[in-house]
């Protein structure tokens, strides 16, 4: 009897400490295999910076989120609609309305860019502005569009066009939009009659906008419309979105002159660390939910297979080769990390937590410059040129956007230093807009602007970044051309 305690007890122990092994074992590698970068921000001089000569600066906005009057749009109906407890759907009751009204000011605002010595523009065309029922195009929409190009051009502002930034049109969504992966052609039909319609003056193009946050945020969280929560939803979405990227890619390079057009998607790296890097749960919960949210779209342009796996959840698995060559480049939109703490409660799982005495954005986002850094390093594994798409922040104070665009464009150049391919930084954004479930409450912008009166106001971070673009931008010191700016993005 006694002896057989005692092997039981020796079981027990030998069993504790292989657990124990196996556990401290896994976090160490880990911990090593996934760093967390953190610098000593006082002993970094920001000003020493590199960026090449050919470099595009630029801010970046989407249509709807500064454009106005659109009530073609999915989210115009969603803006006025309540929640199932009545509430609004937009903070504070907001609707779009006429945002920053830039349909008719763009003028204005070119000249703003103009000013800070800018050489390049991000927007997106409106898709239900364009085609607002289904195979009917607005010659007036596409007009606007083609004018707005050609004033950047003769301001020797190099236009980057996003085809899908968020916004769909409602017969669209009514046909059950991206679940549907027969609707994808409609996409890509509006896509090639715009990039035929624009013709010579645009070289840049973005296809969708991070399709994993539009699928997170209309499927999942079910913040933005058709506000489903579904996570095998979730993933078709985010499939479709992709598929839409490579058929357009594929589309556009076919059109004559195609060749020539230089065609990325537009992807937001939020990485995901461990809340605490010495739980085991925390780890694999981190790692998991990176993949959902990073790895399976990096990876289907790496390898051609789209993998979207949580365990007991969803399993989708898709396989498309035409994906594999489908970037000219990769846009990167960085704004911050999340640290998540794993819970067997989705609700709280998902929900990062924020260490005390870290700098804060208006958004629920801490700054982490050294993220933007990593992140560039992750998405290289594509081996295509990284164009930074958008970074930066909500500061109705004005008081962290000079330490944010000197710490983020540190890190930037950082990475150009050491050899990682990247070409172009846009601002997010260039005023003050429509900030989607936010609302208006969220000041992104170098320029605020009074929700009122729409006057533009320079803020000190439009002043800061215009005399960084300064320093490298040789165009931005010349007087303005009236020819396209030749950029090397290749
Ligand atoms: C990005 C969106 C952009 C804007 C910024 C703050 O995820 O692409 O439209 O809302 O966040």
């Amino acid at each position: 009897m006694f002896l057989r305690m005692n092997k039981l007890f020796r079981s027990l122990v030998f069993l504790f400490l292989f657990l124990g092994f196996l556990w401290f074992g896994s976090v160490l590698w880990f911990q090593w295999r996934y760093p967390q970068l953190h610098w000593d921000w006082s002993s970094i001089d920001t000003d020493d910076l590199t960026f090449p000569p050919s470099f595009l600066w630029g801010t970046a906005t989407s249509a709807y989120q500064v454009e106005g009057g659109d009530t073609n749009s999915q989210w115009y109906l969603w803006e006025h609609a309540k929640d199932r407890q009545g509430n609004p759907r937009i903070l504070h009751g907001d609707t779009c309305g006429w945002a920053c009204d830039e349909w008719n000011r763009y003028p204005e605002d070119v000249r703003l860019m103009k000013s800070l010595g800018l050489n390049a523009y991000r927007f997106s065309v409106e898709w239900s502005k364009i085609e607002p029922r289904e195979g009917v195009f607005d010659r007036e929409a596409i007009l606007h569009y083609q004018q707005l190009c050609d004033t950047l051009l003769k301001a020797g502002i190099e236009p980057v066009v996003t085809l899908h930034h968020v916004t769909d049109p409602i017969w669209f969504a009514e046909k059950g939009g991206w679940e549907k992966e027969e609707n994808i052609q409609d996409f890509v039909k509006f896509a090639i009659h715009i990039v035929r319609a624009l013709g010579e003056r645009v070289r840049i193009y973005c296809t969708i906008n991070e399709p994993a946050v539009y699928a997170m945020e209309s499927y999942f969280s079910g913040t933005f419309p058709p506000g489903k929560e579904d996570l095998r939803l979730t993933a078709l979405v985010l499939r479709n979105l992709l598929i839409a990227h490579v058929q357009t890619y594929h589309a556009i390079k076919a059109l004559p002159g195609g060749k020539e057009k230089y065609v990325g998607i537009v992807k937001n790296i939020t990485l995901v660390d461990p809340w605490n890097k010495w739980s085991l749960p925390d780890w694999l919960f981190s790692r998991l939910s990176d993949q959902a949210f990073n790895g399976t779209t990096i990876d289907f342009f790496r390898t051609g297979r789209f993998r979207f796996w949580m365990p007991g959840m969803v399993f989708l698995n898709y396989e498309d080769t035409a994906a594999v060559h489908s970037l000219d480049f990769f846009g990167l939109n960085y704004y911050s990390h999340y640290l998540y703490h794993f819970s067997f409660d989705p609700k709280k799982a998902f929900k990062p937590k924020i260490p005390e005495n870290e700098i804060m954005t208006d958004m629920e986002y801490s700054v982490y410059p050294e993220g933007f850094y990593r992140a560039v390093r992750r998405v290289a594994v594509l081996g295509v040129p990284v164009m930074v798409t958008e970074n930066g922040i909500a500061d109705a104070r004005d008081d962290r956007r000079e330490m944010f665009i000197r710490r983020h464009l540190f890190a930037l150049s950082k990475a150009i230093r050491e050899g990682y391919d990247v070409c172009g930084y846009f601002y997010w954004s260039l005023l003050d807009n429509f900030e989607w479930a936010e609302g208006y409450s969220k000041k992104f912008g170098l320029y605020a602007m009074d929700p009122v009166t729409l006057e533009r106001t320079m803020r000190n971070g439009a002043r800061v970044y215009g005399e960084i673009v300064r320093r490298f931008n040789p165009i931005a010191a010349r007087p303005p051309s009236t020819g396209r700016v030749i950029v090397d993005c290749e």
